[in-house]
């Protein structure tokens, strides 16, 4: 999962999947990142984690990190939080099959759209829980689809 910051949506992201995950029984390498560097080691934003414990996802372990070429060696998927990340993460790409790896996390709801995750950043409240239900939706897409897939059959 990766954003900016890699303290606002994608560590929301990373937490709403992880516990989805569990619930499913789906053993899944999950991890988030952000394009920049510029929080790298940080908690995520006390805004985020606040709505996110309301949701009953626990964020207050997760730290910032930069998003890596090397990360298209261990990641079968990729999903970007906004059209401006996917594209900074596909400028990383080294070849065409890793670069088809990633996608915008909300064409699993509204495919083909091309929408973004708002960034909450510099907004109020209210945007929190908007991006907390956006990211759910599409992490429930994306189990219902794992779910079917006979590759992750234990
Ligand atoms: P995120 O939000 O990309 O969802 O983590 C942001 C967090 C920090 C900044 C921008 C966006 N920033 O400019 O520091």
């Amino acid at each position: 999962m990766v954003c900016l910051g890699n303290i606002c949506r994608s560590p929301l992201a990373e937490g709403i999947l992880r516990k989805k995950a569990l619930e499913r029984g789906l053993a899944l390498d999950i991890d988030s990142a952000g394009t920049s560097d510029f929080h790298v080691g940080d908690s995520p934003d006390k805004r985020t984690i606040d709505n996110a414990l309301s949701h009953d996802v626990d964020l207050r372990n997760l730290r910032g990190r930069q998003f890596t070429q090397e990360d298209y060696q261990k990641f079968d998927r990729i999903f970007a939080m906004d059209t401006q990340n996917l594209e900074d993460i596909h400028a990383l790409a080294p070849d065409a099959h890793s670069a088809a790896k990633a996608e915008l996390l909300l064409n699993l709801v509204y495919p083909g759209r091309d929408v973004s995750v708002p960034d909450p950043y510099y907004g109020g409240p209210d945007g929190f829980e908007k991006v907390f239900q956006l990211v759910a939706t599409a992490c429930d897409k994306l189990v219902d689809e794992l779910e079917n897939n006979p590759k992750l059959e234990q």
